[in-house]
């Protein structure tokens, strides 16, 4: 058996396919939490499925979380499982407390219980900043959510500080940017952009509708990313850290280079729909990372550019081997 064996909520989305491969690449013994479905949705973890071993629990069941620690006995806890699409938060804003906030407490709960000596890592993120208060935005920014999803985040980030200050848990959070990859879900903009583009220039498109087109996020590639909330778990004393590339691009911008990218203009194809604009709009994201590059050594790998064409890459290849 490996030395270290750590468990990933989320194995199943984007960030937990990543790190579950990431981890593997660094001799763990990798358990991924899954929730019971009727069809398995191994899409993102299939090819090293064998690998890992899987484990049933859900975030909503308290008694699953403390059963898998026991049984397994990790040394490291990866909480990435939430309900992650923004626009869903406002459709099922009390599920989304259930598993985005309080899915927190009940995988702290099971931590403190069963092991306080398990390292602990929090999925924290860039949306608990919102109406932003200062730019860049940093460890020390105050919180303004504009979602019910990013009021769920605060509440994650606030109870593993306060799990830290009051049992001396090893508990981090990462404040983690918008990070992307051609594992991306399909709704999230940039993958919807990268996907509608390619679907578009191979003509099984001719439009594509977006919602604001104005909003500025901070992108970066989740590959990079998932190797930070690694690096905080090393460190000798817990923290909280800001990932981030520094940089703010438009929605706007994101057309331009994915549909140049295939010789398009975005102007002859994207339209601009209110139904998809949010009740309530973050419009600009823009984090400073110094923090974890002076104490991590952590630096992003993929420029915005980088990672756009990567993705419309990814779609054209998925597409045309569809087609057969
Ligand atoms: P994602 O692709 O949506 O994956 C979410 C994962 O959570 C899926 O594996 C999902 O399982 C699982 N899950 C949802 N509800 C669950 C429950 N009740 N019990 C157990 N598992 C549950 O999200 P992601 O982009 O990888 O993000 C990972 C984490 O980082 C999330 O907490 C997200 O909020 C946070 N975050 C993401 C970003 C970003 O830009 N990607 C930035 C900051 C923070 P199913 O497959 O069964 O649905
Ligand atoms: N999804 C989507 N679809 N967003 C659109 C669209 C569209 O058609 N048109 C414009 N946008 C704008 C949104 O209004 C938002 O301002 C921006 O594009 C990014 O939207 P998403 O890609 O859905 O990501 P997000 O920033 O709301 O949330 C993601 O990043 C957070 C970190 O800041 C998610 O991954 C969250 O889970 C994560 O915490």
């Amino acid at each position: 058996m490996s030395e270290k064996r750590a468990l990933v909520t989320g194995i199943t989305g984007q960030d937990g396919s990543y790190l579950a491969e990431f981890l593997l690449s660094q001799g763990y013994e990798v358990l991924g939490m899954v929730r019971r479905s009727s069809t398995v949705n191994f899409d993102r973890i299939r090819h090293f499925q064998d690998e890992v071993t899987i484990v049933q629990g859900d975030l909503l069941d308290q008694m699953s979380l403390l059963d898998i620690l026991r049984e397994y006995r990790p040394q490291e806890v990866y909480n990435l499982a939430a309900q992650s699409f923004v626009p869903t938060s406002w459709k099922q804003p009390v599920l989304t407390g259930e598993f985005t906030a309080l899915g927190v407490t009940r995988m702290l709960e099971a931590v403190r219980i069963i092991d306080p000596e398990i390292r602990f890592y929090q999925a924290s993120s860039s949306e608990m900043f919102g109406k932003v208060r200062e730019t860049p935005q940093n460890e020390n920014t105050p919180f303004y959510p504009r979602s019910p999803y990013g009021v769920a985040k605060v509440y994650g980030h606030w109870i593993t500080v306060n799990y830290r200050e009051s049992y001396d848990l090893f508990a981090c959070s990462g404040i983690l940017f918008n990070h992307e990859s051609p594992r991306r879900g399909l709704e999230f903009v940039t993958h919807k952009v990268t996907y509608g583009a390619a679907r578009i220039k191979l003509g099984l498109a001719d439009e594509l509708r977006l919602g604001n087109l104005e909003a500025r996020r901070d992108w970066g590639y989740a590959g990079d990313y998932v190797q930070a909330m690694w690096l905080m778990l090393q460190q000798d004393e817990p923290d909280d850290y800001v990932i981030a590339t520094g940089e703010t691009h438009s929605v706007q911008e994101l057309c331009e280079i994915a549909f140049g990218y295939l010789d398009l203009d975005w102007r002859e194809y994207v339209v601009s729909d209110p139904k998809f604009f949010r009740p309530a709009e973050v419009d600009l994201l823009v984090g400073d990372a110094s923090k974890a590059h002076a104490k991590l050594g952590w630096e992003p790998s993929v420029s915005f550019e980088e990672l756009i064409r990567l993705m419309v890459d990814a779609d054209m290849k998925a597409l045309q081997a569809n087609r057969g």
